[in-house]
C-alpha cells in the first residue's frame, strides 16, 4: 500500500520536474572588486529563454545577514528587474558602490521556471583607493619572493661552512614537518575537486582560502628544508641531534595525522576535517618552532651557523604580510577581517617577535662574543665546548 502511495507521489514529482521548464540564472562575474563612485556593469544570464517574464528581486548578504532591502549602505539601491520571456541574453545591472566593504549579491524570484537560485550571485569588494588594490598586489608578490627565498641563506651558509653546526636539528625537524602538513592542507584544498565541493557546501558564499601561490610555496619549502636535511647528513654537525622532547612531540603529531586518517577513511570524519588537522600540526609547529633556535644561540652565545640572512627575508616576508592586511582592512573597512580571524595575523606577528629576537642576539647580544669565545674557557657543557672548537 505504501509502495504505491510512494510511487504515485514519486511520479507526481517527477511530472511537475519535467512540465517545468527549468532555468539557471548566471552573473557573468563571479567576483568583482569596485571602487567607490565608480559605477560598473555586471550581465545576469539566463541558461535558456524563459517561457513566462520573471520578475527579480535582489538580495543583500553579509554574512548570514540578508536583506532585500540594501540599507547596509554600501550600494545604490539596485530596482527590480523583468527577465522578459525569449530574452537568451540577458539583463544588465548597474552597480554603484557608495561605502568600502564586502557584500554578496543575490537574486530571488517567484518564477517557477528559474531553479538553483541559491547559486547565483555576484562577490563585490569594494575599495576605498584603486591605487591601494594595485600596492597589495606588489606586496602580495614581494612577500611571497621574500618568503620563498628565505629558505636559501641558510643552504648557502652550511654549504660555505661545510657545517650545520649552529643550526638546530630541532628547527629543522619541526620545519619539515610543518611544511608537509602545510603542504598537504594546500594541495587537498586547492587540487581535489570533492574536497573543494565540500568546501564550498560549508561555506556557499565563500572563497576558496588556498591559492596557487599557496600551493607552490608549501611545496618549494618541503623542497629547500629536505635539502638542508640533506646537509645535516653530509656536513660536519659536532654531534648536534633532535632532542628528547621534540621527537616526542613529533611522534605525537604524526600520530595525530595518523589516527584522524583512519576516522576519515571510517568516515567517522570528512576529508575536509581531515585537512584541517595538518592545519592544526602547521598552527602548533609554527608556535614552537624557532623556540629550541633562539635558547641555542643563548647557551652558545652565538648566531653562528644560524643564517641571518634566513631571519631578514623571514622579516620582510612577515612584515609585508602583515601590512598587506592592514591595508586591506583599511581599503575596505573591514577591520573585523583582520582582528576576527586571529590566526593569520597572530602567527603572523608572532613569527616577525622571534625574527627580532633573532636579529637581537645576532647584531647586539652575541655581536662580539663570536670572535673571542674560543679562547674561553670553563663551560658547563662538553658538547658545547667541542662544538664550539670546531665552529671556530
Ligand atoms: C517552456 O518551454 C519548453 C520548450 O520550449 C517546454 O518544454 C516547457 O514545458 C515550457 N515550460 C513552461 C513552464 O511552460
Ligand atoms: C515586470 O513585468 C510585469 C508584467 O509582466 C509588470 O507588471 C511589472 O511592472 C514589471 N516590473 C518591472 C520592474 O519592470
Ligand atoms: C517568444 O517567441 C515565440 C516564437 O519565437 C513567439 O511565438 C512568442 O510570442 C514570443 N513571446 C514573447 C513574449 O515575445
Ligand atoms: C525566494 O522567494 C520565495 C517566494 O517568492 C520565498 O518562498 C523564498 O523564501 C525566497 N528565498 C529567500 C532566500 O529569501
Amino acid at each position: 500500500m505504501t509502495v504505491f502511495v510512494r510511487s504515485v507521489v514519486l511520479f507526481i514529482l517527477l511530472l511537475n520536474l519535467t512540465d517545468v521548464n527549468s532555468v539557471t540564472l548566471t552573473f557573468s562575474e563571479s567576483d568583482l572588486q569596485l571602487i567607490i563612485s565608480e559605477t560598473k556593469t555586471v550581465w545576469l544570464v539566463p541558461s535558456e529563454p524563459l517561457n513566462k517574464t520573471a520578475l527579480l528581486l535582489f538580495m543583500y548578504e553579509i554574512g548570514d545577514d540578508i536583506r532585500y532591502t540594501e540599507d547596509h549602505q554600501l550600494l545604490g539601491p539596485l530596482p527590480d528587474i523583468n527577465i522578459t520571456a525569449n530574452n537568451s541574453q540577458g539583463v544588465q545591472i548597474r552597480l554603484t558602490p557608495v561605502h568600502a566593504g564586502n557584500l554578496n549579491v543575490g537574486v530571488n524570484s517567484s518564477s517557477e521556471e528559474l531553479t538553483g537560485l541559491k547559486d547565483t550571485f555576484v562577490r563585490l569588494s569594494i575599495f576605498h583607493s584603486s591605487a591601494i588594490v594595485y600596492i597589495n598586489i606588489v606586496i602580495g608578490w614581494v612577500y611571497f619572493v621574500a618568503w620563498s627565498v628565505s629558505f636559501y641563506p641558510q643552504v648557502y651558509e652550511n654549504w660555505k661552512r661545510k657545517s650545520v653546526i649552529g643550526l638546530n636539528f630541532d628547527f629543522l625537524a619541526y620545519n619539515i614537518t610543518g611544511f608537509i602538513a602545510y603542504s598537504f592542507f594546500n594541495v587537498g584544498l586547492y587540487w581535489i575537486k570533492s574536497i573543494e565541493d565540500d568546501y564550498k557546501s560549508l561555506h556557499p558564499r565563500g572563497i576558496n582560502p588556498v591559492q596557487l601561490n599557496d600551493v607552490i610555496f608549501a611545496l618549494h619549502a618541503v623542497f629547500v628544508t629536505l635539502i638542508t636535511i640533506c646537509q645535516c647528513c653530509i656536513y660536519e654537525r659536532g654531534g648536534q641531534k633532535i632532542s628528547k622532547i621534540s621527537s616526542l612531540l613529533l611522534v605525537l603529531a604524526w600520530l595525530f595525522i595518523f589516527v584522524t586518517l583512519f576516522l576519515a577513511v571510517g568516515k567517522v570524519m570528512t576529508w575536509l576535517s581531515y585537512l584541517y588537522c595538518f592545519s592544526y600540526v602547521k598552527l602548533g609547529v609554527t608556535l614552537i618552532k624557532y623556540i629550541p633556535q633562539a635558547y641555542m644561540n643563548y647557551k652558545r652565545k652565538s648566531t653562528v651557523g644560524w643564517s641571518i640572512g634566513n631571519v631578514l627575508l623571514d622579516f620582510t616576508g612577515g612584515s609585508l604580510s602583515l601590512l598587506q592586511m592592514f591595508l586591506l582592512a583599511y581599503n575596505s573597512d573591514d577591520w573585523g577581517s583582520l582582528f576576527g580571524d586571529p590566526t593569520k595575523f597572530g602567527l603572523g606577528a608572532f613569527s616577525i617577535l622571534f625574527d627580532i629576537l633573532f636579529m637581537t642576539q645576532h647584531y647586539i647580544l652575541y655581536r662580539y662574543k663570536v670572535t673571542y669565545e674560543p679562547i674561553q674557557q670553563g663551560e658547563e657543557d662538553d658538547v658545547e665546548e667541542s662544538l664550539k672548537k670546531i665552529v671556530l
